[in-house]
């Protein structure tokens, strides 16, 4: 799609109506997949940072793609308890989080650093391309800034110099976005990385949108498909600041009612929470996934079917997602930021291995 036509298409939202009801879960890699690998963020193999702000240092209300509260002086609201006592129960702190310290947790070191005065911070970088950690008195999951001045949705910004040049990064909230639970749980990929195009489905008012705008950075795009009007209109002034979002207002069971925006991508990834989000999810992938692109679907169980156990739905969503050319790889269970939540991650058609690398 020729590029010079983006601002121009970023005014063809179109409207529609809907809900907002937020996933996610964990399983794990290698067929077969339908093995659940238990342990939150503190399993053994996933990569444990832990934001060091989304409480305290993010009382933005919820947004309204969010089932879980506002912030309450100290607690989440409506939403956030059942995380909480997850979380409590995985010995991390009341609000979810480990600040980093001594006695083998989080990283050692850090209370002595903010002993001797000035706190020595810094950032590094995560397996995943684009990706960061911030070490400081907690540590945190962060991306780098793409507006650099602007927080989305609340969230904590830190600057931090680096070879006497500042980056100001953004805390990523595991507790608000399933794409950062997964990353905290230990997903072995994302396929989300710098100039990746994009098409993310259920972008509500673009609180993980700005993430994954912030990792494909400039020379990347992510369509963010919504129906909700008014998600929609914060998902427009997000994009508004952010040039590689293109806000599609459209209900994504109809993706030919959108296809003049959006170009072939790699990358879908879709929480729209809803009873036929396979489907959607394949429907889309015909239309836009280039062959041997990937998919990352987050699917409650509840959404689903409410009678069944979690471990049957995501069982049976699998195998929907297999007959449609969708090649589940990777399953995993959100804990403790979710409930009976997971995010499964795949290839669709995959490319001969000569031709894939
Ligand atoms: C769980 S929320 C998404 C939260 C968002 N992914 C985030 O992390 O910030 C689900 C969103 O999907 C949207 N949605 C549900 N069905 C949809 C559909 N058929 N087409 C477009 N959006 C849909 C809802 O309006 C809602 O905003």
């Amino acid at each position: 799609m020729n590029t010079a036509f983006w601002p121009l298409l970023k005014c063809l939202v179109i409207s529609g109506t809907g809900l907002c009801i937020p996933t996610h879960t964990r399983i794990n890699t290698s067929l077969p997949i339908n093995i659940p690998r238990t342990g939150g963020p503190a399993g053994a193999e996933a990569d444990v940072y832990l934001p060091l702000s989304c409480g305290r240092d993010a009382p933005a209300p919820a947004a309204p793609g969010s089932a879980r509260g506002p912030w309450e002086g100290g607690r989440w609201g409506r939403g956030r308890v059942r995380g909480q006592q997850a979380a409590s129960a995985r010995g991390l702190g009341e609000r979810g989080f480990r600040a980093a310290g001594p006695r083998g947790r989080g990283v050692a070191g850090s209370r002595s650093r903010r002993r001797k005065g000035a706190m020595v911070v810094s950032v590094e970088p995560h397996r995943h391309e684009g990706v960061f950690i911030y070490r400081g008195a907690e540590d945190a999951l962060v991306t780098l800034n793409m507006v650099p001045g602007l927080s989305v949705y609340g969230e904590r910004r830190v600057t931090v110099t680096e070879g006497g040049v500042k980056q100001e990064y953004r805390t990523w909230n595991p507790f608000r976005s399933k794409l950062a639970a997964a990353i905290l749980g230990g997903v072995d990929q994302i396929h989300i990385k710098p100039k990746s195009k994009v098409l993310y489905l259920g972008a509500a008012s673009g609180t993980t949108v700005s993430h994954v705008s912030d990792i494909i950075g400039p020379d990347g795009l992510v369509y963010a498909v919504e129906f909700s009007h008014r998600a929609g209109r914060d998902l427009v002034n997000v994009a508004k600041k952010r040039t590689n979002i293109i806000p599609v207002l459209e209900d994504a069971r109809h993706p030919l009612k959108y296809r003049m925006l959006i170009g072939m991508v790699d990358v879908i990834f879709a929480d729209v929470a809803q009873p036929d989000q396979s489907r959607i999810v394949a429907l889309n992938a015909h239309t836009f996934l280039r062959n041997g692109g990937h998919f990352l679907i987050s699917i409650k169980a509840n959404c689903i079917d409410s009678t069944a156990s979690a471990e049957a739905v995501f069982a049976s969503e699998v195998r929907k997602l297999q007959q449609e050319n969708l090649k589940p790889q990777e399953q995993l269970t959100l804990e403790p930021y979710e409930r009976d939540h997971a995010v499964v991650v795949g290839v669709y058609r995959p490319l001969p291995k000569s031709s894939s690398k």
